[in-house]
């Protein structure tokens, strides 16, 4: 293992005060999101998804690396460029999805593993090859009335962590990603209990499988309540809940913490970015590790809408999706205000 390497991959990523941008949705995933924004499910319509975000102008000013899909890293803009490379020249280092998705758990109705081992020694060589330089495995935690059960968060933990060994073996950094749903209508206790019990078993299992934690990043959900629990809370709450729980289950060693969105809106993603990174600051909340952002959706979402598959959209979808980029960055300082919603973009950007 070179582990010089992963470590200074690893600190490309989080330590420099940028964040990552998740554009690695599986062609369904994708399909599922073009249709509802009413845009055509093709191969043609993806590639051309991808390349407006890839080339965004400015966007390497608040994003250290994106992740991409295996159909994704073999594509091409429409000056042939290999958007890998487009990545590449923007400042932002490539890596690439390598799960196989979440499949239900024989015996456990209701809950999901994520499958991908087989074989993903050869498929992680073929990325290292083709320039990817971390990698993302996500495993599915739904809660219930009698859910998680520890058969999930077992099976989940043990495949992370196979995973990043195959990864730092393979000269990639694991982004390992054990994500609490926020479906359903559970309070924000339950959604606590269930990420410290999956955190800790997920540490458990790196260690047992001899994971470098310094090239190791922890790609988790925010403790948030469900959905459609009649009890939200403050930005305040979450992000007191969140920094706590971290503080309480994550080895100091980490490279770096980077949240997924989840289905968050891309405001409240960053106001509570935002307020975990002011209690990170702080003297009783101080962390050992930078706590950036992951986002998918957070950061793509308005892009889409205002995208739309139309040509003539493309420099304002570019526009928003910088937007928000912009947003969490400033988010990782503590400078989000609700003010930066509404100053125009480019001015900020020159
Ligand atoms: P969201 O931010 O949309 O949850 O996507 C992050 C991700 O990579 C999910 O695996």
């Amino acid at each position: 293992m070179n582990e010089p390497m992963l470590v200074e991959t690893a600190q490309a990523l989080v330590g420099g005060g940028r964040g990552l941008l998740a554009m690695d949705e599986s062609n369904g995933t994708c399909n599922k999101r073009f249709a509802a924004a009413g845009i055509p499910q093709t191969v043609e319509m993806r590639r051309a998804y991808r390349e407006l975000i890839a080339t965004t102008p400015f966007l390497g000013q608040c994003v250290s690396g994106a992740i991409l899909y295996d159909e994704t890293i073999r594509q091409r803009d429409s000056a042939g460029v290999l958007l890998l490379d487009r990545l590449v020249r923007a400042g932002i280092i490539p890596g690439i999805k390598v799960d196989r998705g979440a499949k239900p758990l024989a015996l456990h109705a209701g809950e999901t593993v994520t499958e991908g081992l087989d074989g993903l020694r050869e498929r992680l060589e073929e990325y290292a090859t083709m320039g990817a330089r971390f990698a993302k495995w996500r495993g599915v935690i739904s809660l219930g009335d009698d859910l998680p059960s520890r058969a999930c968060i077992v099976a989940n933990a043990q495949a992370l962590a196979r995973y990043a060994a195959l990864c730092q073996e393979a000269g990639l950094v694991p982004i390992v990603e054990p994500e609490v749903l926020m479906t359903g209508g559970h309070g924000i206790e339950r959604c606590l209990a269930a990420t410290e019990a999956v955190l800790r078993a997920l540490f458990e299992e790196l260690e047992i499988q001899g994971i470098v934690l310094e090239a190791v990043i922890l790609k988790p959900n925010m403790i948030l309540p469900g959905l459609t629990c009649p009890n939200q809370r403050t930005v305040e709450d979450v992000a007191e809940e969140t920094v706590q729980c971290l503080l309480r289950c994550v080895p100091a060693a980490v490279a770096g913490i980077a949240f997924l969105s989840g289905g968050q809106s891309g405001e409240l993603a960053s106001a509570r970015l935002d307020a975990i990174n002011l209690i990170a600051r702080d003297g009783r909340g101080r962390t050992p590790w930078p706590l950036v952002f992951s986002f998918g959706r957070a950061i793509q979402q308005p892009a889409l809408t205002i995208w739309h598959g139309e040509d003539a959209q493309i420099g304002a979808a570019q526009r928003a999706l910088y937007h928000r980029a912009d947003c969490n960055h400033a988010a990782l300082r503590g400078d989000y205000t609700q003010a930066m919603e509404t100053r125009p973009v480019l001015q900020r950007a020159s």
